[in-house]
């Protein structure tokens, strides 16, 4: 059996939690607990995406056309960037710099959104 909708059910689980963690964002502690949550387990997604990648690739009918593969990586790997970047400016925040507020607020959107758009590409890679 392919792993991918193994994969992809992961993938929205981590998007719906993410949407739950920007909804709870006024609640300090939920939010921080929630976010890194969702970080390490989109990581350790991306790790068991990777340890099986052959598997996928004789399973599935792997997107043919690089065009999409590339649309589909940049909001990826664009994801993974921006998570650094929250992290690094949500431990600001949390050390009481808060002239990085209107940063992580911007940066925060711009993550859910790469995030949204990472799950809806991704159909592209398994999609016949
Ligand atoms: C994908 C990850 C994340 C997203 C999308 C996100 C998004 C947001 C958003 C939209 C806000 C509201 C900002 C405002 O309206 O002024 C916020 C607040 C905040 N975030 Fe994050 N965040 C993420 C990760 C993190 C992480 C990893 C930390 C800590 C290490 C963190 C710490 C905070 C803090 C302390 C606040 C202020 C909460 C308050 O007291 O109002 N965030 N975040």
């Amino acid at each position: 059996m392919s792993s991918a909708p193994i994969f992809q059910i992961q993938s929205i689980l981590i998007l719906s939690l993410m949407i739950l963690g920007v909804y709870l964002r006024r609640m300090r502690k939920t939010h921080v607990k929630i976010m890194s949550t969702v970080i390490i387990w989109d990581l350790l997604l991306i790790l068991q995406i990777e340890f099986t990648r052959s598997a996928i690739l004789k399973a599935s009918k792997v997107m043919t056309n690089p065009t999409m593969l590339k649309i589909h990586l940049f909001f990826a790997i664009g994801s993974v960037i921006l998570y650094i970047l929250m992290v690094l400016s949500g431990r600001k925040l949390l050390s009481g710099d808060i002239s990085v507020r209107p940063r992580h607020k911007k940066l925060g959107w711009t993550t859910l959104i790469f995030r949204i758009m990472t799950l809806v590409t991704s159909y592209w890679a398994v999609a016949k």
